[in-house]
């Protein structure tokens, strides 16, 4: 799209179609320098929109279609000429005269030189389709919106040697061959759906079969289908989607419909997965896993992704959205399903810190910055963009929210309600609030601020203390900045998850002013701009627990002093919180050493954070997973978030100051529990179970801390390790604490080796990028510019690009922000470039600039300039285009 085409959609705005499409009938004539697509579509006058009068009280009908040659059409078997139809970039107008008929377009297109990876394109030799959000519209004239939803059958014919299997969504009803050494299958699909889960795929695949038993006692037949060298990687995928697939029916009463459910694995995709009916595709980093080639987290990734999407079959697909603007109607769900199954299957208190941590790093971020808008937007120029961390991750605390507000029984009862009442529709996320309210008989309509307003609420605490009443009162005051297009908000619903801890550490009973006595925990519904709890019968002045299991987004204030903090992480019956005192103790901490360096003063780490370390470390009983995730600092890209002008520099030489102080007082116990944990790693063959993943867990994070001490024998662990382990996880720490260390021999060794052992397998060389490019040693970009002239290199790859470059950007912060500017030049150079190759994935790789009011004057200046010279670098995609702007204005 050219960058004066750029236009804006706004909610407000949203019109039910004129014309809806019953049947939709698809051939595909697959070629090596072209595709033919014959659609025939039987349409009707939309009932909403009245009859219509017939003959020219008909509307016109516009379809959508981009990147099509127009090779006939005709309108119920009558062939139109030139000057029967409009055609311009973007549609094609007829006029029909009936309110029934049927439109038979063919058009051709070139999917082998399709870059952007929508619509039809090839990854490597096989073809497959990416058409959420817009795609389908690359492939022929259609009504390319969610609320049409029409019955698919599609016939694909290919050369059957390079392409012996060709798949589409729903059933297998026919296939034949061809002369000429052809051959077809028809896929025949009985739901109904919108265009965005459409699939095609033809190729040279192997599969792994297996088979579900439902709940009901039907048999689905199970395939996932990989290139031929991978067939190696699938079986945890599959031990995934079959728990999923239990799991959906146990915790949501959901069963799956279809009698075949596949999955195929392609190198280059936009994004992780995609949902397509009966025929997920899925980026093949996040289906193949296996111990040699894939981390722990690689596993737990893999895992999360194929529930998240076979989830999609009802929430997305048997109830679908009404138009783009609802995106988190199913994303949101979906990602608060997948989180709940991968609580299930883990630790839950593991995978919430996990969650919480990247939600206020990433998202918060993207909420207090140029592109803030709510979980549902109410204006776009491109949909593609708002594929984000708000409407995902926050649309998933926003049904976190209803559950902790409703309870587990209501929340289920309001989904059964949901599921059941819009079955087969296309619906708005009111309908879904709706059915959480028809089912408990309560009102939500002030909780939907949180689908409206942007912005990350705060949430100031404080205390009262009355000895004489034994009262304990806490007071909420809650505010959220203003965000682009929104000056002011009004007040949220803010379920606050409390506990109050007497001097043991114990939590108190709980009682309301003018309530019975109550549970130990509970949740309280700050509703108001300010608002006041008493609670009675309090005999000590209690601690508060508060935002246990963090029960809402929001940033959250109490003046907690460090030995409170420590008293928390010891005794706080609530694990999250235990972690959160630790991470608040540690920012406290952190923040002190950042305004040490700023004045120019030796740094000096408070101690009481190295007691608190020691302790949980020598403590043999906590869960390992648990200590890890509790030595682990917050990140850099965290504290920026925390700070009102980042000072990168400071922020690393904080961290790392803190991390090697860490490293040396505490090298003992670590050194001791690396060494145990390193001993059953080395006798124990891989397992992808929390036990074990916990147990990698603590061993990696010890050997990130001891390696800084730069002692050898420690090196020469860390090269056995790297040598001598049968799996990624130990292996990949091990290169990256090397690609760290000033160890250069072992480094570049290490490196060396690992290339060239792994120089075949695409998604371990990703690693390979990665572990590289985040390296904050000194010289950064001229490492990752060298990288780039590798080989295995290319930016026609999403995954390459966020291997290095979005790795170099998103995680090397000293490197990346440069104080020359380099970083900045060299980003905007690749986004040029990409924007004409791939504009989403161009538009992704912005991000970082878009933050430029977080840093110093001359820092904010330089990323400026860059934007600027993005914007006129020459026809820019809508996707760049609204990025750049929006973060500009
Ligand atoms: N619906 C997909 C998901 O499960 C998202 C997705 C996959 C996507 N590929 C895409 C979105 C390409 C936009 C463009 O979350
Ligand atoms: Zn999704």
């Amino acid at each position: 799209m050219r960058t004066e085409q750029a236009k804006t959609i706004y909610l407000k705005d949203y019109q039910a179609p004129d014309y809806l499409i019953d049947e939709t009938t698809l051939t595909f004539e697959l070629h090596e320098d072209h595709t033919l697509v014959h659609a025939q579509l039987v349409m009707r006058r939309n009932p909403e929109k009245g009859a219509g009068l017939p003959g020219a009280g008909l509307p016109p009908l516009v379809l959508d279609g981009q990147e099509l040659e127009l090779l006939a059409v005709s309108l119920d078997d009558r062939e139109l000429a030139p000057g029967d139809y409009q055609l311009d970039d973007s549609h094609l107008t007829l006029q029909p005269t009936a309110a029934q008929f049927t439109v038979d377009s063919t058009v051709r297109i070139h999917p082998e030189s399709n870059t952007a990876l929508e619509g039809l394109y090839k990854s490597g030799s096989m073809f497959c389709t990416q058409c959420e959000a817009e795609g389908f519209r690359k492939i022929t004239y259609y009504l390319d919106r969610p609320d049409v939803m029409s019955k698919f059958t599609t016939t694909v014919s290919a050369e059957q040697h390079h392409y012996p299997v060709l798949l589409s969504n729903g059933n297998p009803v026919a296939s034949g061959s061809e002369e000429g050494g052809r051959h077809w299958a028809t896929w025949e699909d009985p739901f109904k759906k919108p265009a965005y889960l459409f699939a095609l795929v033809a190729g040279d695949l192997w599969c792994v079969e297996d088979s579900f038993t439902t709940m009901s006692g039907r048999n689905v037949a199970l395939r996932i289908y990989v290139e031929p060298e991978n067939i190696d990687k699938c079986q945890h995928a599959m031990d995934s989607l079959k728990k999923s697939m239990r799991w959906d029916e146990e915790a949501y009463g959901r069963e799956y419909d279809l009698d075949i459910f596949m999955i195929v694995a392609v190198n280059d995709f936009n994004m992780g997965a995609m949902e397509n009916k009966g025929l997920n595709i899925f980026n093949s980093s996040a289906v193949l896993a296996r111990a040699e080639t894939a981390t722990d987290a690689a596993h737990q990734r893999v895992e999360a992704i194929v529930a998240h999407e076979y989830f999609h079959n009802w929430s997305g697909n048997r109830v679908t959205c009404r138009d783009w603007f609802q995106l988190s109607l199913k994303e949101g769900f979906t990602v608060f399903r997948d989180a709940g199954f991968s609580s299930d299957m883990n630790s839950a208190t593991v995978k919430r810190i996990e969650d919480v941590a990247f939600l206020r790093t990433h998202q918060f971020a993207e909420d207090s910055g140029p592109m803030a808008h709510s979980v549902r937007p109410d204006s776009f120029i491109e949909i593609s963009n708002f594929y984000t961390l708000t409407v995902y991750e926050k649309g998933s605390e926003v049904v976190g929210m209803i559950r902790t507000l409703l309870g587990a029984e209501g929340f289920r009862k309001g989904s059964d309600l949901y599921f059941e009442r819009h079955d087969g529709q296309a619906v708005t996320c009111d309908d879904f609030v709706k059915a959480m309210e028809d089912a408990n008989g309560v009102d939500l309509t002030q909780f939907k601020r949180w689908y409206s307003q942007s912005g990350t609420p705060r949430l100031e605490v404080s205390e009262a203390y009355d000895a004489a009443a034994q009262r304990y009162t806490l007071t909420f005051r809650q505010s959220c900045p203003p965000t682009p297009g929104q000056p002011t908000k009004e007040p949220f619903v803010i379920p606050v998850a409390l506990g109050l801890l007497d001097a043991q550490g114990n939590d108190l009973p709980l009682r309301l002013d003018g309530e019975a006595a109550g549970a130990s925990s509970r949740v309280l519904s700050v509703t108001e701009a300010e608002q006041s709890f008493s609670f009675v019968g309090v005999a000590a002045k209690p601690l508060p627990s508060l935002l246990r299991g963090f029960s809402a987004p929001v940033k959250l204030s109490f003046p907690y002093d460090r030995d409170q903090l420590m008293f928390l992480m010891q005794h706080d019956s609530d694990g999250f919180n235990r972690w959160e005192a630790g991470q608040q103790l540690s920012v406290q901490v952190l923040q002190e050493l950042i305004g040490q360096h700023q004045r120019g003063e030796a740094l000096v780490l408070d101690p009481r954070l190295l007691h608190a370390l020691r302790s949980l470390i020598e403590d043999e009983s906590l869960d390992q997973a648990m200590v890890a995730e509790m030595l682990s600092l917050p990140g850099a890209a965290y504290l920026s978030e925390l700070s009102e002008v980042a000072d990168i520099d400071a922020i690393h030489a904080a961290r790392e100051f803190a991390r090697a102080q860490i490293g040396e007082a505490l090298f003992a116990p670590l050194w001791r529990r690396y060494q145990a944990n390193r001993e059953v790693s080395r006798h124990s063959p891989y397992v992808a179970e929390e036990s074990h993943f916990a147990r990698r867990a603590l061993q990696n994070i010890a050997l990130s801390y001891l390696m800084l001490g730069n002692d050898p024998e420690v090196l020469a662990a860390c090269v056995d390790q790297f040598d001598n382990s049968d799996n990624m996880t130990e292996r990949l720490t091990a290169l990256a604490v090397l690609v760290n260390s000033p160890f250069e021999a072992e480094r570049g060794r290490a490196l060396q080796m690992f290339a060239e052992h792994f120089k075949d397998n695409p998604l371990v060389m990703d690693q390979w990028f990665s572990v590289q490019a985040a390296s904050y040693l000194p010289g950064g970009l001229e490492r990752v510019k060298e990288l780039m002239k590798h080989p295995a290199f290319t930016l026609k790859n999403p995954n390459k690009v966020r291997a290095l470059i979005g790795a170099f950007a998103g995680q090397n912060l000293v490197n990346f922000h440069a104080v020359d500017g380099s970083g900045y030049r060299f980003l905007a150079d690749q986004i040029i470039a990409l924007n004409a190759l791939n504009p989403q994935i161009a538009a992704r790789q912005l991000s970082p600039l878009t933050r430029w009011r977080k840093y110093d004057a001359a820092r904010q200046a330089l990323m400026k300039a860059e934007l600027e010279r993005i914007l006129v670098s020459g026809e820019l995609s809508s996707d760049v285009y609204e990025v750049v702007s929006k973060s500009l204005a």
